[in-house]
């Protein structure tokens, strides 16, 4: 049977862990995968804009010998020019699997209930998982035994958010989240994740200021106050979000070897400042570039011989 990845909760432990095997096997040895999907075709169908999740996927199904397309917004027009259901079957008669960025998380859901190929989630307003895998791939690659040490992510509560407490909640991190009133991660979620936290004994905290759920912090995490889709409420979240902006001031309050995190775009001078993303501690161009290895170990697992 097929599989897709539109969520990190469908994943179990042992398939991140075996994911992440082989991530580190092909950041090893490039060449020795060259063919591992030849004659493959990923179509990336996307309507919102990006650089990393285009680029990365792009480059790596072409560096395991396939290749890809991609068709922009007012190509495929989704759900206005035809059907999802109807593109998902015609796509899947075509092509090996489908990468979707779009903004109703129905929509993934959809196009992995009509195609008969793999569908991976390359964001939508409710998660991002490929972002998420990544980053903790990232962390697995800094600290050592990372089990058990603690993110802190600030900000909104939004898609990367949501994402990220699936993935520590799997892999055993910690996290403490800090949002404003009314811009805290999805409830549903929360509770998932908490659940699944819970057998793996670690824990996932609220806190009302940024300053306290800083403190002892291995990571600090952050994104844009307002994501693709929000670009009208810019300016009334600037001013929501003025006291949750990751600075020099509040890094000190974290571990002296805090990582800094940021899934990128950033909009410097908002949630982030120059001095901390141009930091030592930053660790952003890491997570980017792990973006395209980590989604070339997905890519086998989804697209290669079963
Ligand atoms: N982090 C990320 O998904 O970047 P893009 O929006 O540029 O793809
Ligand atoms: N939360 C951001 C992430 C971009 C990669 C957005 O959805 O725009």
């Amino acid at each position: 049977m097929k599989k897709d990845l539109i969520s990190i909760r469908d994943l179990s432990g042992k398939e991140i862990r075996d994911l992440f095997s082989l991530t580190d096997k092909l950041k090893k040895d490039k060449s020795k995968f060259s063919d591992a999907l030849s004659g493959k075709t990923l179509v990336l169908v996307f309507q919102k804009p990006s650089n990393r999740t285009r680029v990365s996927f792009e480059v790596g199904i072409y560096q395991l010998g396939g290749n890809s397309l991609y068709l922009a917004p007012h190509e495929i027009s989704l759900g206005v020019r035809e059907s999802i259901e109807d593109v998902a079957k015609t796509l899947a008669r075509y092509v090996d699997g489908i990468v979707l960025r779009t903004y109703e998380h129905q929509n993934a859901i959809d196009m992995a209930r009509f195609s008969d190929k793999p569908v991976i989630n390359g964001l939508t307003d409710f998660l991002h998982p490929c972002q998420a895998l990544a980053d903790i791939y990232t962390i697995r690659e800094k600290i050592k035994n990372f089990k058990g040490a603690l993110m802190s992510y600030v900000g909104d509560g939004n898609n990367v958010c949501n994402s990220l407490l699936y993935a520590c909640a799997k892999t055993g991190l910690n996290i403490n989240l800090a949002a404003p009133k009314g811009y805290e991660a999805n409830k549903r979620v929360l509770k998932e994740a908490r659940a699944i936290a819970a057998s793996h004994k670690s824990s996932i905290k609220i806190f009302k200021n940024p300053q306290e759920a800083v403190k002892g912090a291995d990571v600090i995490y952050t994104d844009v106050w307002a994501s693709m889709g929000q670009e009208a409420e810019s300016r009334k979240r600037k001013k929501i979000f003025k006291n949750f902006q990751v600075n020099s001031k509040l890094v000190k309050l974290a571990k002296k070897k805090v990582l800094i995190m940021h899934c990128l775009p950033a909009h410097r001078g908002q949630e982030i400042t120059d001095q901390v993303i141009d930091s030592k501690n930053s660790i952003v161009f890491d997570q980017a570039e792990n973006r395209m290895h980590v989604q070339k170990a997905l890519l086998i697992k989804l697209l290669g011989k079963k």
